[in-house]
């Protein structure tokens, strides 16, 4: 418990898996929207572990019922039932209409769920023909095998080819090539509704109505990617409601757990139909302390009026970083909903995220040129005032300092 920064990184450097270029910080505690290192100096965290810790760092009623919970009963495996479970599919399924939850412990490991049952749909129909799957440029659906076969970034992909055979990838907001891309061979196309790794990008109404045209037309499933910016991150339940999309499987993951880790696939009854026993498992999913969690997040957010609050947050986020790029010409535009924000910069945007670390800012990278904002839900209009002011400073210094 004595370990110093320079141990801890040391000791990180010497045994942990070596694919993290991490800021060298140790956080030991935080509170709501700050972290604190041992010795004590105070960060603004704008990311949220991620998009994770959506209620905030050391939330009393989370870290309550996570306690009582751990005196109770953590982990029975799902060859026996609990309580926890099943309330929390009720919940997601009134949330988001999908009448069924498939519980694992990640947002790729619910795309993965997704994936698997999308072919398993069209193998009960008698077309087992249908395999393939149509994404999107500039997507990112996780790093397990079938998540990255559906993933764009060619870095994430390349040194672990060969991948799942059969996927297109189409450019998002063109319509004309979704439709030639989804053949009868498709089983699903897979979208996130706002891009979260490929720099916070909104898909288009319109290319939604394309989307939704393509699959009545053809069939085809629709699964959503809902990991990043659904469940209230944009002050909606799901941003594909946003778009008028109706998937036919959803995947979530992120704040679900607010922390503990959790994932979920949602399914129609159409695809949930086509499920056996046995099709599929997951020894943790929907374990008693991870439903526990998902259900004081889900109760927070929708009973205790959180996500009204990400309403007003973000539209105070959304005026003072508009305010921010009216004033600094280094930034090409502002992307975003809700408490998920995207500043993209004519330039990389490490500097950014390096200077803000200094002013004691936390926020991240993403797609090389966009900074990314994630503030966990219960972010105040003090913190928004606090950090904003800080934000536009480490821009300003980064935009000084010469191009790397
Ligand atoms: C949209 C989206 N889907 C899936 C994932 C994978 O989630 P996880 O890292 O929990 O496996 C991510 C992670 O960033 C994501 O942003």
């Amino acid at each position: 418990m004595t370990a110093t920064v320079t141990d801890t990184i040391a000791l990180d450097a010497q045994h942990v898996l070596q694919t993290y270029r991490r800021a060298p910080v140790v956080f030991d505690t935080g509170r709501g929207c700050s972290l604190y290192t041992r010795e004590g100096r105070r960060y603004v965290d704008l990311i949220s572990g991620i998009g994770v810790a959506a209620l905030g760092h050391a939330h009393a009623k989370l870290a309550q019922a996570l306690g009582e919970q751990a005196s109770a009963l953590i982990h029975t495996s799902n060859l026996f039932h609990h309580p926890l479970q099943a309330e929390l599919a009720a919940r997601l399924a009134s949330l988001s209409g999908l009448p069924r939850a498939f519980f694992c412990n990640s947002g790729a490991e619910a795309v993965e769920a997704a994936l698997k049952f999308a072919r398993r749909y069209w193998g009960a129909q008698g077309q087992p023909q249908r395999t393939g799957y149509v994404a999107l440029t500039h997507s990112l659906h996780g790093r397990t095998m079938g998540a990255l076969s559906v993933t764009w970034y060619e870095h994430y992909r390349a040194p672990f080819g060969p991948l799942v055979p059969g996927v297109t990838f189409v450019e998002a907001g063109d319509a004309a090539a979704l439709r030639a891309a989804v053949t009868p061979n498709t089983a699903a196309i897979i979208v996130e509704p706002i891009q979260g790794e490929g720099g916070v990008r909104p898909l288009s109404r319109d290319f939604a109505a394309a989307i939704s045209a393509t699959c009545r037309a053809t069939g085809t499933l629709l699964i959503c990617d809902e990991v990043q910016c659904g469940l209230g991150r944009t002050g909606r339940p799901f941003y594909s409601a946003v778009l008028g999309l109706e998937p036919d499987l959803m995947a979530l993951g992120k704040a679900l757990g607010a922390g503990v880790p959790i994932g979920a696939a949602l399914f129609s009854d159409r695809v949930a139909a086509a499920a056996q026993f046995g099709d599929h498992g997951s020894t943790y999913g929907g374990n008693l302390l991870a439903c526990r969690a998902a259900l004081i997040f889900l109760s927070e957010l929708i009973d205790g009026g959180v996500i009204a609050h990400v309403v007003d947050a973000g539209r105070r986020m959304e005026a003072g970083l508009r305010a921010i790029a009216a004033r600094q010409p280094a930034i090409k535009d502002v992307r975003g909903a809700g408490l998920m924000w995207g500043i993209e910069l004519d330039r990389p945007a490490a500097g950014v995220v390096q200077a803000a670390l200094e002013l004691g800012l936390l926020v991240n990278r993403t797609s090389d040129t966009v900074v990314r904002l994630l503030p966990a839900y219960i972010i105040t209009e003090r913190e928004i005032d606090e950090a904003l002011p800080l934000l536009e400073r480490a821009i300003a210094s980064a935009v000084e300092a010469p191009r790397s």
